[in-house]
């Protein structure tokens, strides 16, 4: 049994905490908003997570678990100190926000008199971040004499399943110049039997922005692939169940639709190509990435435009406003710019989301969205109502399996944008819907079928995907 203090009760911290709490260690959360330290004592949580409120409530109950406001309470006698800070995207092209990871250094420096204890950084900071918390809480010691260490233990969670990916991990990470401390620090994970990685410092950091880099890579990659697909013919789920059963490529993350959004992959995508460009390199693969994913957002209207002319004047219904299903959460989602867009052209919106309504008003309110145009529902079938277009943005379950011949009797236009592929293209048009999914072709366009002439020089491709 350990003693482990955690700071911040964001997604991070609070599974973090719980879940070290749940494998028999002492924990405190800190956190500096009062009222969320209230009312996490109350057993109400700041976010939606399958199974985290139930073990929350087990472990403080236990006595294992606490939440406080106080860092001198939450540091007294604890060997590991988790810092699970957010790093938000700063004004600085991209560059990561520091300034949360900073003030916590300073505040444990201001607690620290005991023996040697481990700081560990959970945060996703720039690469060299780990060096400047050491500096940070060495000047600000109460007692310049205290022995501490620094370790970087990236989080690879995802929401919506991250207390069974903290508890099931692919592998745990650790870097620190003290690799004495690192391993200390792996006994804490040694319950969960996964692969662990001790690395130094920089390397720890480097992996986790190497490993959401490569996963946004992967996206961004497939929805290429899917613009080919659809302009020459062929399907893109069915190109990426092909590619996946090759070893070497594997089947996740190949599925193409309106791109990542999220707190993590835009984000950490951004702040890897600042941390390339400051130093004076040319990151070009990373911004490829990052523009083909915001001209996926942009297909929609592409093809709305295509098949209705103009939206001006017209009524769009939106399906899904949260940035993946299974969770509220608004950050960098497809939809805000989506709905933007739409409405800018000067059509109305009816919009829909299972969970997210009320932090999708404040995302679109926030970004300065024209609000009136917008028409919140309270289902599926209502969205539908008089609509000239439907698009799919989010693929919640509840879209999967809708009475789709409802739906179209509902509308005024029977047109269906399937931003996620949920459905088969077949079935729409059998249905009577004129439907567009996102690199799904069906069958070659004369346009661009080779001429069987070895001779001609014509291009393969000519134009845009319409
Ligand atoms: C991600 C990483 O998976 C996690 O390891 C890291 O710690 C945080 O960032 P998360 O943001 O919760 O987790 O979402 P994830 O499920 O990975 O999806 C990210 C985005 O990619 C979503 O917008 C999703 O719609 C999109 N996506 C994912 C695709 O467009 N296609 C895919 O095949 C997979």
């Amino acid at each position: 049994m350990s003693t482990i203090c955690v700071i911040g009760t964001g997604y991070v911290g609070l599974v973090t905490g719980t879940c070290f709490s749940d494998m028999g260690n002492q924990v405190t959360c800190v956190d500096i908003i009062p009222e969320k330290i209230e009312r996490l004592k109350q057993g109400i949580l700041p976010i939606y997570e399958p199974g985290l409120e139930e073990m929350v409530e087990r472990n403080v109950h236990a006595g294992r678990l606490q939440f406080t406001t106080s860092y001198s309470e939450g540091l007294d006698n604890c060997d590991f100190i988790f810092i699970a800070v957010n790093t938000p995207t700063g004004s600085n092209q991209g560059g990561a926000d520091m300034r949360y990871v900073e003030n916590a250094a300073r505040s444990i420096a201001q607690e620290l008199d005991h023996h040697h204890a481990v700081i560990i950084n959970k945060s996703t900071v720039p690469v060299g971040s780990g060096d400047v918390v050491s500096r940070i809480i060495r000047k600000n010691l109460k007692r310049p004499d205290v022995p501490f260490a620094v370790v970087s233990n990236p989080e690879f969670l995802r929401e919506g399943s991250a207390v069974q990916d903290f508890q099931n991990p692919d592998r745990v990470v650790l870097g620190s110049s003290d690799q004495e401390a690192a391993r200390k620090v792996a006994t804490l994970y040694l319950p969960l039997r996964a692969p662990i990685v001790i690395t130094d410092l920089y390397t720890a950091e480097m992996i986790k922005y190497a490993s959401n880099a490569f996963l946004a890579t992967k996206i961004s990659f497939i929805n290429e692939m899917a613009q080919i697909c659809e302009r020459l013919g062929a399907d893109v789920k069915e190109v990426a169940a092909g590619m996946g059963y090759d070893k070497r490529i594997g089947r996740a993350f190949l599925d193409a639709g309106l791109g990542f959004g999220g707190s993590c992959f835009p984000k950490d995508v951004r702040a890897l190509t600042h941390m390339a460009d400051e130093a004076g390199l040319h990151p070009q693969l990373l911004r490829a990435v990052m523009d083909i994913n915001h001209d996926q957002r942009r297909l929609v209207v592409t093809k709305l435009t295509s098949i209705l002319g103009s939206v001006r004047g017209g009524t769009i219904g939106i399906l899904g406003l949260a940035f993946k299903p299974n969770t509220d959460d608004m950050r960098e989602a497809a939809s805000v710019d989506i709905v933007r867009w739409i409405t800018n052209q000067g059509a109305t919106v009816r919009v829909y989301d299972p969970v997210a309504t009320d932090t999708g008003r404040e995302a679109l309110e926030r970004e300065d969205v024209r609000m009136e145009a917008i028409i919140f529902c309270k289902n599926a079938y209502e969205v539908a109502e008089g609509a000239d277009a439907l698009v799919i943005v989010t693929e919640w379950n509840e879209f999967k399996s809708l009475d789709m011949h409802r739906i179209k009797n509902a509308m005024h236009h029977p047109v269906l944008i399937d931003g996620r592929n949920i459905y088969e293209a077949s079935e729409m048009k059998r249905l009577g819907f004129t439907y567009r999914g996102i690199g799904r072709g069906t069958g070659p366009d004369p346009s661009v079928l080779p001429s069987g002439d070895s001779t001609s020089t014509q291009p393969l491709l000519s134009g845009k995907e319409s």
